[in-house]
């Protein structure tokens, strides 16, 4: 492919950023949404550090009636988004605030849009190829950042009698609250992990297709330098605002379009790992960790010249001396470094995945993109997540 491809960009999502945007937005944001409002978050963590409370005051003060939907896990499932789409049609309820990371937020997306289809939406979108057209509507106060789900209306589900971990579309926030404060209470695990998703969306987009460099490539290199700065400021010091809210920004830039103008991207990683979500549960960040460099040395040939650019302009590696292909693997263990530095897993046995039986299930069910530089088959998959372990 040599052409950018036409497109339409339209943007649904309105965005409020920074110090005390709840305290705020919310309470205006909320006038013409109904009186009957969800507030969807997950296992208690916004009960301890008090953003419960500050957005239950914002709801009375806003004289909405709340029904609650609580205990959204992270790789939320199938049977939660039922039982919220359940909630919401018993309540009548007009307006679903999503109060949480990357987990929340797509569990609301899709009951959003359940709630207003008698059809099963698994069926309807993975049988029909159907997508809902309409939803409740909903806002995002985001508290965990890396995913950026907030700006999309793609939702991952794990559907635990299928055992495929799956995007679905469903609902577009209305509007998204992000406040880098919110995440302080975050365990900086979490942190870090959320951070390389963002990393791994900008080099999922970066690595499809076109071969070309685009604008929307040029914008990703430096969203990716933007991350991993930020990143190493934040894991030496942790209350470090700026950094914090640099990586907020920059994790809503990997998911709100702007990356992916033009491009075909790839998300073969994300395939591999949201398979492997579905077989263990394991974290989205981590998997992606250690699937990422692994995936690119057997993959990088089919697309060496974007290797080596990514080595001089992500890594800022020299090219003096070095072929091509010495600098695209450069690149590569640049990568693999900076995995280690911050602190993440770069085998699967570190996140307790050995069984070789998963790998096979995982590689067998897993999707192949049509954007990644090399098409792989369930065979090679299976050998690159033996290489993980
Ligand atoms: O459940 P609680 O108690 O709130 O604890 C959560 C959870 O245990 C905790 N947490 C969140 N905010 C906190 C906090 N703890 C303390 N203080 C806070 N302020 O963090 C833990 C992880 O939360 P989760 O929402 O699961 O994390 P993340 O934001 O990484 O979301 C991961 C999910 O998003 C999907 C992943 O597959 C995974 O299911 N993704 C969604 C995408 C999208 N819709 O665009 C794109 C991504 O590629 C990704 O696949
Ligand atoms: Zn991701």
């Amino acid at each position: 492919m040599n052409r950018m491809d036409n497109f339409v960009y339209e943007y649904l999502v309105r965005v409020c950023f920074g110090k005390d945007c709840v305290r705020q937005h919310l309470r205006q944001l909320l006038e013409c949404c109904g009186e009957t409002v969800l507030l969807a978050y997950g296992g208690g963590s916004v009960r301890k550090n008090g953003i419960y409370d500050q957005i239950m005051g914002e709801l009375k003060a806003a004289d909405k009636s709340v029904v609650e939907f609580a205990g959204i896990m992270p790789n939320p499932t199938y049977a939660k988004v039922q039982e919220g789409a359940t909630l919401v049609r018993e309540n009548h309820v007009d307006f679903i605030l999503a109060v949480g990371g990357g987990s929340v937020i797509d569990c609301c997306k899709i009951v959003a849009a359940q709630a207003k289809s008698s059809q099963d939406i698994w069926e309807m979108e993975f049988t029909d190829h159907r997508y809902p057209q309409e939803w409740v509507p909903m806002g995002a106060v985001v508290t965990a950042s890396g995913t950026g789900a907030e700006m999309n209306n793609g939702a991952v589900i794990t559907n635990e009698d299928k055992k495929v971990k799956a995007d679905l579309l469903g609902a577009y926030a209305d509007f998204a609250l992000l406040d880098p404060a919110s995440t302080l209470s975050l365990p900086m695990g979490q942190v870090i992990s959320g951070a390389f998703d963002t990393l791994s969306h900008c080099m999922e987009t970066y690595f499809g297709k076109l071969d070309h460099v685009i604008l929307s490539d040029e914008i990703s290199e430096a969203v990716m330098r933007n991350v991993i700065r930020n990143l190493r400021i934040l894991t030496e010091n942790p209350q470090d605002m700026e950094a914090r809210s640099e990586l907020m920004w920059a994790s809503a830039m990997g998911e709100n379009g702007i990356l992916k103008i033009g491009k075909v991207t790839d998300f073969q990683a994300h395939q591999m790992e949201h398979q492997l979500g579905a077989y263990t549960d394991c974290n989205h960040g981590q998997g992606l960790a250690v699937i990422h460099p692994v995936l690119y040395r057997h993959i990088y040939e089919n697309n060496i010249g974007r290797f080596a650019r990514f080595a001089c302009e992500v890594w800022g590696i020299s090219p003096k001396g070095k072929t091509e292909q010495e600098l695209a693997l450069a690149g590569i263990d640049a990568l693999t470094d900076f995995i280690k530095e911050v602190g993440l897993p770069t085998t699967l046995t570190e996140i307790g995945i050995t069984d070789e039986g998963i790998l096979k299930a995982v590689a067998d069910t897993c999707n192949i993109t049509a954007g990644c530089c090399k098409k792989l088959t369930c065979d090679e998959i299976f050998e690159i997540l033996k290489e993980c372990v």
